[in-house]
């Protein structure tokens, strides 16, 4: 397994270029299951994610042709039941459960597993599979689903913790060719969510709401080809805002879009940094002074829990308490126990984190877990004192698109290590 040698000490001056965002390519791609002409996506990240999503579609019976970011899909002739062993590797395989039923009126494809941030229960979305019509069977590990016809209806998908992001769109993708009209109430409002739902519509679905907590979809008979540009990654873009608030001089993102960063800029600016947009640019810059936070997660449009360990990474060192209250994913918290083995002061409780800023992280061997929880180590390492050697780095990749070299292409000090 590869490890990555981070250098401490270092700041960052410069401009890093956003990818298209993973959170939005995965459900997209699945989509293009719906139909048995081409479409043609772009701007699809180079991760280990996508590359299970697209060896998934391949196994299904679908031709997929990659070049650099284009990649081409048909599924002309498909078939009904995901690979395990690929799917068990990816939990968001579980979106190609809405456009198999929508499409072929039956899917299988196992269960997801838990993974290190919590329980990743898809109850909301079997509801939503049962509320269209379809029989599902729990057996054997795998979800099977099963439908003569499936009718539009009303649903609500709000579950304990709030809305589902997946769960929005697998519903989505298997209303939009069923009879009649959907209502989904406590849909999840993410810019991602939006991002499918002009890629449905491009390929002939009628669905209105999309970015609220009420979206109908009008089923249609059936859909086409089309093209689409994903939007760009607003957590790798945060991700980066935050290398630049513990370690920049000044540090420019280009090719993102401001209005999915909204919470994660006034936070930044609350911390005391100096923030500044254009259209599709922010820069981020210190500002003489720096405070604490109390920030909570919340879904969109509030602070994504995505950003939630690389705030941990800058407020270890943010002279003050801070306090961290995670309520998407109370257990989101593998970063703490690493961070700590730097040097940082943080007091973990049932889901919050107080954090009692150091004046500084010294580096040492750590253990990256979930995928934010990784990049946020990255970012800890980069002006502590010494090398941190972080090991499991496929984490980082499947999600980062070379991370280490954008880092560095800032003035970072990061060699990979290949094992
Ligand atoms: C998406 O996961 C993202 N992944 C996650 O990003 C992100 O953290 C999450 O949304 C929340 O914003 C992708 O889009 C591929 P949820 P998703 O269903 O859709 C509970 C990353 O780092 N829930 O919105 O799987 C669930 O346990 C990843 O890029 C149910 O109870 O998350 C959680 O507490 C990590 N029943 C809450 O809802 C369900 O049926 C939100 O989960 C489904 C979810």
């Amino acid at each position: 397994m590869d490890k990555i040698l981070v250098h401490g000490g270092v700041r960052l001056d410069g401009e890093v270029r956003i990818g298209g965002s993973k959170n939005s390519a995965l459900p997209i791609l699945a989509a293009t299951l719906l139909t048995k002409e081409k479409c043609v996506i772009d701007r699809i990240p180079d991760l280990s994610d996508i590359h299970y999503m697209l060896t998934i579609l391949g196994r299904l019976g679908c031709e997929v042709e990659r070049a650099s970011g284009v990649v081409q899909i048909r599924a002309e002739k498909i078939l009904t039941e995901a690979p395990y062993d690929i799917v068990r590797k990816m939990r968001a395989s579980v979106c190609v459960l809405g456009p198999l039923l929508g499409r072929e009126k039956a899917a299988k494809v196992s269960l997801p597993g838990g993974c290190v941030i919590g329980d990743r229960p898809i109850d909301l979305h079997l509801k939503g599979f049962e509320a269209l019509g379809a029989k599902v069977t729990v057996k054997g590990g795998d979800i099977i689903l099963e439908a003569t016809q499936l009718k539009g209806t009303r649903i609500n998908l709000r579950g304990r913790n709030g809305p589902t992001v997946l769960g929005t769109g697998n519903i989505m993708m298997a209303a939009v060719l069923a009879d009649g009209t959907t209502d989904i109430e406590g849909a999840a409002e993410e810019p991602e969510v939006i991002d499918l739902a002009n890629f449905l519509t491009a390929m002939g679905a009628r669905i209105s709401g999309a970015g609220t907590q009420h979206i109908q979809i009008e089923g249609v008979d059936e859909l086409h080809g089309a093209n689409h540009t994903v939007i760009p990654d607003r957590i790798e873009a945060g991700t980066f805002l935050v290398a630049g608030a513990i370690a920049g001089n000044q540090v420019t993102i280009t090719r993102c879009e401001p209005k999915h960063l909204g919470s994660v800029i006034e936070a930044l600016k609350n911390a005391g940094f100096e923030l500044s947009h254009t259209t599709d640019t922010v820069t981020i810059s210190p500002n003489g002074f720096r405070r604490p936070l109390h920030i909570e997660t919340l879904p969109y449009p509030g602070f994504p829990t995505d950003m939630q360990a690389q705030f941990c990474a800058m407020l270890a060192t943010m002279n003050g308490t801070s306090v961290v209250t995670e309520t998407v994913f109370p257990h989101r918290f593998m970063h703490v126990s690493e961070l700590k083995r730097m040097g940082a002061v943080i007091d973990l409780s049932a889901h919050r984190a107080t954090i009692h800023g150091v004046e500084r992280l010294s580096g040492a061997p750590v253990m990256a877990s979930d995928l934010r929880a990784s990049a946020a180590l990255v970012l800890a390492a980069l002006p502590a004192d010494g090398i941190t050697e972080i090991n499991r780095v496929y984490h980082i990749d499947r999600g980062y698109e070379a991370i280490d070299e954008k880092l560095n292409s800032l003035g970072a000090h990061i060699e990979r290590v290949k094992s």
